[in-house]
């Protein structure tokens, strides 16, 4: 047995292989003959025991598949037949269409079973199927087709699909047009668009993108009304700006223009080149002023006076003299006068324009004594606002240094108005007066603030 055995393999049920030690070429060497008859029938007779649980699994399994075989037979023969020769008294089942529900559920002769489709889809085919006596079904089977052209939402922006043959047309919310609800639209003017005034609105341009109107206005212009029946309207920039925290466009006033704007100064004033600035124009730098010979030419903000002063008359022995068109000269006084000398030695006249509402303080004008080279001049010199009133409250009138004096303003004034201010200066040579030099400073204010 041994001899003519080279290998036997043992199979347990979990696949492990084992070798037989007594074999050769390539399973194991052991010497011939090492094994014992007791140690071989051993073996030998748990091979039996495992060819027997084989045979036994083996069995098993056939009467499980003949089993289920039988059952098969059994359910299949049981089926309703739906071929004539084999005449049965119902009809083979019915399925729901898919988007769609069926009723009845007797597929007995005689027996209806009804159809219908969810929202959104068609019925192909009959709603109703009734079973033949000859176990078939009239009609065709239902299918529920999508043919919506809604179904694939095609209006954008909450617009609503409404089927129409074959078509969709789209229902859009407000602010919205287009075929597909795609463009944005104004349904209300907005605020401070020009209204009523042909000049001041046209009709959109209106281009064809992908098979929707497009409109558009032109720059400074708001579209308003419905995607049917739109309208470009001026928008008045100058209301607009007016409300804006930015400040207005214009220095002075804004001119709404149609699609645009630009701004104006008042007469005598001219817009800078930042386009919205006003600068008052000088009349008399120009020569666009008629003053008359002997008169002087005062630019004020948006005109020119012609001036032309003239010297307090004379009182007592105290007269003046015009030395140039705007100062009075003192005459020389009489020896035995008292009084002469103390009169305002000079008079000189001063126009001053101002815009309105001048930031204050502010340093209007400043008066200095002026010596002849080589003569002894004024050691000390005392300045003041000559008069009183309304003037003493609005006025300073203050040494800047050793040789000058300054007028300032205190109060900011409002134009347009007018008003003058007399200041003068005392000249002292060791403490003792020398002469008084008044100065009339006339204010010409502006209605406006530059
Ligand atoms: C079954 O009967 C109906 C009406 O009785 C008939 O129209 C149909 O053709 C028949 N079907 C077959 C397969 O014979
Ligand atoms: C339409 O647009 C205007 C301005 O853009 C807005 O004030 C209004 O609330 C919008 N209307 C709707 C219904 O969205
Ligand atoms: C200058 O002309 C204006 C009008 O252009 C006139 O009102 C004014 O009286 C004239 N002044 C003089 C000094 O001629
Ligand atoms: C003016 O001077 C004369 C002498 O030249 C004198 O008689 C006269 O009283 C003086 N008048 C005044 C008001 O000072």
């Amino acid at each position: 047995i041994i001899k003519s055995v080279r290998c036997i393999f043992v199979f347990y049920p979990d696949y492990l292989c084992l070798y037989l030690p007594w074999c050769s070429d390539g399973c194991a060497f052991l010497p011939q003959g090492c094994m014992d008859k007791h140690r071989v029938m051993g073996i030998l007779h748990q091979m039996e025991k495992f060819l027997k649980g084989q045979e036994i699994r083996f069995t098993e399994g056939l009467r499980i598949m003949k089993s289920k075989l039988t059952n098969l037979q059994n359910s299949v023969s049981k089926l309703p037949q739906a071929d004539q020769s084999s005449s049965q008294s119902s009809c083979p089942p019915l399925l729901a269409p898919a988007h769609g529900r069926k009723f009845g559920s007797k597929y007995l002769v005689g027996h209806e079973v009804h159809f219908t489709c969810s929202q959104g889809y068609r019925m192909i085919g009959p709603g109703t199927r009734v079973c033949h006596e000859n176990g078939t079904w009239s009609g065709v089977s239902v299918i529920c087709k999508d043919v919506s052209v809604c179904a694939s939402n095609p209006c954008q922006n909450g617009g609503t699909c409404v089927e129409t043959l074959n078509q969709f047309k789209c229902t859009c919310p407000h602010n919205w047009s287009g075929s597909q609800c795609q463009y944005q639209t104004q349904t209300a003017p907005p605020e401070w668009s020009v209204m009523n005034d042909p000049a001041f609105s046209h009709k959109p341009r209106c281009a064809k993108v992908d098979r929707a109107q497009h409109c558009s206005c032109d720059a400074g212009f708001h579209m308003s009304g419905t995607s049917d029946n739109s309208i470009c309207q001026d928008v008045n920039e100058c209301e607009v700006y007016k409300a804006d925290r930015g400040g207005p466009l214009c220095g002075h006033s804004c001119v709404n223009v149609p699609g645009s704007y630009h701004c104006s100064c008042p007469t005598g004033y001219k817009l800078l080149t930042d386009g919205r600035s006003c600068e008052d124009v000088d009349e008399c730098l120009t020569q666009q002023h008629n003053c008359s010979r002997g008169t002087t030419c005062i630019n004020t903000g948006g005109g020119f006076q012609c001036v032309n002063p003239e010297c307090p008359p004379s009182h007592g022995n105290i007269s003046y003299v015009k030395t140039s068109p705007l100062q009075c000269e003192r005459n020389p006084c009489p020896m035995e006068s008292r009084s002469c000398p103390f009169a305002a030695k000079t008079i000189s006249y001063h126009y001053l324009s101002l815009p309105s509402n001048l930031r204050t303080p502010a340093t209007l004008f400043r008066m200095a004594t002026a010596t002849a080279p080589g003569r002894p001049g004024p050691d000390s010199l005392r300045f003041g606002i000559a008069g009183g009133g309304d003037a003493r409250s609005m006025f300073v009138m203050q040494r800047s240094d050793r040789q000058t004096g300054e007028l300032i303003l205190v109060q900011p004034l409002r134009g347009p108005q007018e008003l003058s201010v007399e200041v003068e200066m005392s000249e002292y040579a060791e403490r003792t007066f020398q002469a008084k030099h008044l100065a009339r400073v006339n204010l010409l204010i502006s209605p406006y603030e530059f």
